[in-house]
């Protein structure tokens, strides 16, 4: 039985149809990482962040998790070891396909206050200067984890990966720390390394087994095999 940590990235919701980031069309193509993905970009012009995050929100209600998130949540279901999923994404495909997630970068159906710390179900349309719901302050932010911020739940993580016997990176570029640095973690405490994307990330030759195909090919098949092996 393997205790397994499962890391996703953009890449597992590219066929949803939500952009990733550093693809040809990626959303940073089209923005500036420091305008709207960090706190400096936001006090300096809240606007154009809320405008970013409605965006992207939108397009997150409106995708559907595709056979790579129902996968996941069927090993995750069925699967008699733990299997820790957690993921860099904001969007909430792995929920609805019924997983449980470890949401590390934050949820952009999340709002947050940065006054006083309050979370509550984000509107469609985030304004900026809206009022906290609990303490009124005008200080209503989306829950994401920007770049220079401290990401989520990294002490839990840490102990899963150090207790891990098997590490999957699905979709993911390997480009942002410390999500980035997982894999070597999970190697460090013997654990077998598996990268399954649409190409060899730079990182790839130091997995044990890199597999490259799409997410709805590779994911699917892999639960499958991980499934046989305990049936
Ligand atoms: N199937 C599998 N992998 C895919 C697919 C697909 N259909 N489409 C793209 N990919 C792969 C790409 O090859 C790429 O390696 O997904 C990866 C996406 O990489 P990025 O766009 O860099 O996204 P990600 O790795 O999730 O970014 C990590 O960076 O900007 C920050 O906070 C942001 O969470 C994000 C973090």
């Amino acid at each position: 039985m393997e205790r397994i940590v499962i890391l996703t990235g953009a890449g597992i919701s590219a066929e949803s149809g939500l952009a990733t980031f550093r693809a040809a069309d990626g959303l940073w193509e089209n923005h500036r990482v420091e305008d709207v993905a960090s706190p400096e970009g936001f006090a300096r012009d809240p606007a154009l962040v809320q405008r970013f995050y409605n965006d992207r929100r939108r397009a997150a209600a409106a995708a559907r998790p595709n056979v790579a998130h129902e996968a996941l949540a069927r090993l995750q279901r069925d699967y008699p070891g733990e299997v820790t999923i957690v993921t860099q994404n904001v969007d909430a495909l792995h929920e609805a396909a019924g997983a449980e997630v470890l949401h590390m970068h934050g949820a952009v159906n999340s709002a947050l206050c940065a006054a006083c710390g309050h979370r509550w179900p984000a509107p469609e349309q985030m304004q900026p200067g809206e009022a906290c719901p609990a303490c009124q302050a005008p200080k209503a932010r989306p829950d994401i984890v920007w770049f220079g911020e401290m990401p989520y739940y990294i002490d839990e993580i840490e102990r899963k990966l150090s207790n891990c016997s098997y590490f999957v990176s699905i979709g993911t570029s390997g480009n942002v720390y410390p999500a980035a640095g997982f894999f070597r973690l999970a190697d460090s405490v013997g654990a077998h390394t598996l990268e399954l994307n649409l190409e060899a990330s730079h990182s790839a030759s130091q997995f044990a087994e890199a597999r490259q195909g799409s997410a709805t090919e590779l994911v699917p098949a892999w639960v499958d095999d991980m499934l046989a092996e305990v049936s």
